[in-house]
């Protein structure tokens, strides 16, 4: 029997959102970012589907990156936080996963050890999460080369790119470019999503996409298809009561929603059981046959309420889009209080992933798993 609220995911979007990455990286050449499960869409069901399309992938841990060979998928596979123990560098070694060192324990492991995997250097442009200070780089470089082995790329990473209005995405790239420049032909990657939004931002040879091929949008203030992307994520579910209520009347738990006129309420069975967010305020748009209805109340874990009173013909069992192509996932997040990125990767386990695609007959076709 198939759960009522589902997670559609929508391959082609996808893949649309991918070419969209590709255009605005320019000549550099753009790795597709699948960390946290595919940032909640299925790791192994979106790197395959970009995989004629993608070079490399980019994932946070080791574990991400033996379920893509598990799928049996062959790229380079870019581990950005590197390794956490040095017996893992040999399977690095074997696997073809490139190593970004970000930390003198690291250049250690290397130095000491026999294992040779590439190796990306991580440079700490500013944002002072992980890295090399810009001045320690090039030494670096040298430590390990004469262990035998060459850093063949070098990356950073953004704080600000997200901030149409802050110039620190500017002074982190001339820092960085200040930095690598010395190092030679070496692969260099600094854009994230929001950076391939930036007018003028130099890309180097490397870009790291992540939100954006899932439709969202990485700056601020904007939905994803004002920037021409697609939701990929439609988190759909049915109608599975409705009631009327009269003025003065409440729903929900601590009864923080009271209706001013005569209402028709319509319950929905998702809640924050399957992800949707608990921080939702009354007004959150949620779509019913159509039409912008609005969450009503507090969101309970398996159920919420939505203000059916302006939504023609509303019926027990009707499909509702709690975000997807018509209720843009940023503007559900910024009703919550929070980003696309933690709704999309906290949509929980009991909720079934349909995935949807055309094949070339042209017709969608869907698989669940
Ligand atoms: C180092 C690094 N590069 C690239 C990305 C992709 O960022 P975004 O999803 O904003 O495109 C991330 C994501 O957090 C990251 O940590």
């Amino acid at each position: 029997m198939p759960r009522e609220t589902v997670a559609r995911i929508n391959l082609d979007s996808l893949r649309h959102n991918f070419h969209i990455a590709r255009e605005r990286a320019g000549g550099a050449r753009a790795m597709a970012v699948v960390k946290a499960d595919g940032y909640g869409h299925g790791i192994e069901r979106v790197a395959r589907a970009l995989a004629g399309e993608t070079d490399h992938y980019a994932v946070a841990c080791l574990e991400e990156a033996v379920a893509l060979r598990e799928a049996g998928l062959t790229q380079p596979v870019l581990l950005m936080q590197g390794v956490h123990q040095a017996s893992d560098l040999s399977l690095c070694d074997a696997e073809d996963f490139i190593v970004v060192v970000h930390h003198e324990h690291q250049v250690e492991w290397l130095e000491s050890g026999g294992a040779r995997p590439r190796v990306w250097l991580k440079v700490n442009s500013g944002m002072n999460r992980l890295g090399f200070a810009p001045g320690e780089v090039a030494a670096v470089c040298q430590r390990l080369q004469r262990s035998g082995i060459r850093a063949t790329g070098a990356m950073t990473h953004f704080a600000c790119a997200d901030d149409e209005t802050s110039d620190r995405t500017a002074e982190q790239t001339a820092l960085f470019d200040e930095a690598t420049a010395p190092l030679g032909s070496i692969d260099r990657s600094v854009a994230n999503s929001a950076a391939h939004f930036r007018p003028g931002q130099r890309m180097f040879d490397w870009t790291r996409p992540g939100i954006m091929l899932y439709g969202s949008s990485p700056m601020l203030g904007h939905h994803g298809p004002e920037l021409g992307l697609k939701s990929v994520m439609t988190l759909e579910s049915r109608l599975i009561a409705i009631r009327d209520l009269a003025p003065g009347e409440a729903v929900g738990y601590g009864e923080t929603w009271r209706a001013t006129r005569p209402t028709v309420m319509g319950m929905v069975c998702a809640g924050y059981g399957d992800g949707y967010p608990r921080h939702a305020v009354n007004g959150t748009p949620v779509g019913v046959r159509g039409t912008r209805a609005s969450l009503i109340g507090r969101v309970s874990m398996d159920m919420l309420a939505v203000d059916l009173t302006g939504v023609e013909g509303a019926t027990v069992g009707d499909p509702v889009e709690l975000w997807g192509p018509n209720i843009p996932i940023d503007e559900v997040a910024a009703c919550a209080g929070t980003i696309s990125y933690e709704l999309l990767t906290g949509v929980t386990g009991r909720v079934p992933r349909m995935a949807l695609e055309s094949r070339p007959t042209g017709r969608m076709t869907g698989s669940e798993s």
